[in-house]
C-alpha cells in the first residue's frame, strides 16, 4: 500500500524533467522503434519538448518522490505531442517523415471528439508498480473526465502488456478494436494493438 501517496493535476517544471525520465524509462522499446533516436539526449529532448503539463496528473509518494504519471489527450490538444517541425528540425526529410507516420497513425486512431478523451500515458516508475499507484492515477483520470462531463475515454495498449490490460479491465475498460501489426511491430515485441474504452456515463460517484 502507499499510505502517503498523493496525486496533483498538472506539473511544475521539476517534476517535468523526472516524468521525462519516467516516461524513456517506462516506454524505452516503443521510442526507440518509433522514433529512432540518433541519441539519448535527443530522445529527452523530444519527450520533454512534447508535454502539456496541464493535461498531466502526478502521483507523489513521501517527501514529493515522483512514483507516477499519467497524461490524456482532449479534443484538438494532447499530452504529448512532437510537432511535425520538431521532427523535421532533428530528423531531416525523409527521417521526419518516416518517424511522423507511425506517431501520426496512433494520433489519428486515438484522437477524441469533442466530448471524449483519450489516455495517452500511464507510467508508475520500477519500483512502484503493483502497490495500487497505477490504479489510483487512473481512478484520478477517470473522476476529473466525469466532472469535465466527458462521455467516454479511450486508450491503446498493445497485446503483451497483459499486466496494463488487466488493470483497464478491472477498472472497467472494454476492449473495442483489435488491429493485427505484427509485419510492422514484431521487432519491437508485440503483434497487435488492442483499443479499449471506458464509459464514463455509466461510471457512479465514488465507483472507481
Ligand atoms: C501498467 C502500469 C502503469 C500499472 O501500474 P501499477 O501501479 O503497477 O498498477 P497497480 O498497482 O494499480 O495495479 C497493478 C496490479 O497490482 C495489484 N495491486 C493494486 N494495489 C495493490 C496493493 N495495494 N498491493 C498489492 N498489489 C496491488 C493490482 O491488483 C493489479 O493487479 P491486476 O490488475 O493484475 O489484478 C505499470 O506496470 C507501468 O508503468 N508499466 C510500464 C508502462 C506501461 O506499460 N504503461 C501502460 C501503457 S498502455
Amino acid at each position: 500500500m502507499n499510505e502517503g501517496l498523493t496525486i496533483v493535476r498538472g506539473m511544475s517544471h521539476g517534476i517535468l524533467v523526472e516524468a521525462t525520465d519516467l516516461l524513456l524509462e517506462a516506454f524505452a522499446l516503443k521510442l526507440e522503434h518509433d522514433l529512432r533516436p540518433k541519441t539519448p539526449e535527443q530522445a529527452r529532448r523530444l519527450i520533454a519538448e512534447s508535454i502539456a503539463p496541464e493535461l498531466g496528473w502526478v502521483a507523489l509518494g513521501e517527501r514529493g518522490a515522483l512514483l507516477g504519471v499519467a497524461g490524456v489527450g482532449v479534443y484538438r490538444r494532447r499530452f504529448s505531442q512532437i510537432r511535425p517541425r520538431t521532427f523535421l528540425h532533428e530528423f531531416g526529410l525523409l527521417g521526419a517523415i518516416s518517424r511522423w507516420l507511425p506517431v501520426f497513425f496512433e494520433e489519428v486512431m486515438t484522437r477524441p471528439g469533442r466530448r471524449q478523451w483519450c489516455l495517452e500515458v500511464l507510467a508508475v516508475t520500477g519500483a512502484s508498480r503493483g502497490s495500487g499507484v497505477g490504479s489510483r492515477l487512473l481512478s484520478e483520470v477517470l473522476a476529473a473526465a466525469r466532472e469535465a462531463g466527458v462521455r467516454s475515454v479511450g486508450l491503446e495498449v498493445v497485446d503483451t502488456n497483459v499486466r496494463a490490460m488487466q488493470l483497464y479491465e478491472r477498472i472497467g475498460f472494454r476492449r473495442v478494436l483489435s488491429i493485427p501489426t505484427a509485419w510492422l511491430t514484431e521487432s519491437s515485441g508485440y503483434r497487435a494493438i488492442h483499443f479499449m474504452r471506458f464509459d464514463v456515463s455509466e461510471m457512479n460517484e465514488g465507483s472507481v
